[in-house]
């Protein structure tokens, strides 16, 4: 099963989440990223930018995949996922731009954009780790519910709720894109750990189906079921639904000091 940490706040998630990370960079001047976009995952960017100044890690030869990207929007729109990452991950983090990588979300190119994010994430060797928000759908990166569990990188269309759960970042729900190009499910489970935030009751739901619920394409979180290093990190409202939430706490109340997450 995933390891579940329950912790007291975002910031708490975001500093245990960035010191794994930062673990990783200092054993691998080249390790592969994973990144998130969306809100969840910025308490952990914050917490790392911190420690890659306070500790002096060196990141200019780290590399970096997104997730995905929205299919269609204006070059350099800031709500692009391209900008996004630029603004709330490579610029805090002092990460070399050309290394981070960002699903290429324009029409023109679109039809074989999905294989090309495929063949430079394996010319990079796979993923380190893998940071993860989860939607409300239950999706992982743009995965909504019927995504299948073998899943490779494509182009797919949101659901409403996603774009409703979305429209607070542009003007109006009308300008959100209909469709996203999106890692699949299986290109997340062949990253090495991945590590799946969660915050707030709105997420509850899905974390209880993702970690406790039968593994179906229905809840694509459900997927982290099936990898063998898997972290989840929520809030005591992300975690409210878990029935064995009692476990959890006491697993990680006791682990050995070595094992870190
Ligand atoms: P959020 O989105 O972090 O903005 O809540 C998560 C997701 O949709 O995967």
């Amino acid at each position: 099963m995933a390891e579940v940490v329950i912790v007291r706040d975002e910031e708490e998630a975001g500093e245990l989440a960035a010191s794994a990370i930062a673990d990783l960079l200092r054993a691998r001047a080249d390790a592969v990223l994973g990144l998130a976009t969306g809100s969840t995952p910025l308490s952990t960017y914050r917490a790392l930018a911190r420690r890659i100044d306070a500790e002096g890690i060196a990141v200019a030869g780290v590399r970096g995949f997104a997730l995905d990207e929205y299919v269609g929007l204006p070059a350099g729109h800031p709500e692009g996922y391209r900008q996004v990452i630029t603004r709330e991950v490579v610029e805090p983090l002092g990460l070399t731009p050309e290394l981070i990588r960002v699903p290429n979300g324009d029409p023109a190119t679109i039809r074989t954009a999905a294989e090309a994010y495929e063949a430079a994430i394996d010319a990079a060797g796979g993923v380190d780790l893998q940071v993860l928000g989860i939607g409300r759908t239950g999706h992982i990166g743009f995965n909504e519910p019927g995504s299948s569990l073998a899943s490779r990188t494509r182009v797919k269309t949101l659901t409403e709720q996603t774009r409703i759960d979305n429209a607070r970042f542009f003007d109006s729900i009308e300008d959100v894109p209909m469709h996203c190009i999106t890692q699949g499910i299986g290109t997340i489970l062949r990253a090495r750990h991945l590590v799946l935030l969660a915050f707030g009751e709105a997420k509850a739901e899905a974390i209880a189906a993702a970690v406790e619920g039968p593994v179906s394409a229905s809840q694509p979180g459900s997927a982290i079921q099936l990898h063998p290093h898997a972290t989840v990190i929520v809030d005591e409202a992300a975690a409210s639904r878990l029935e064995h939430a009692g476990y959890y706490r006491h697993a990680w109340a006791n682990k050995p000091d070595w094992q870190g997450i």
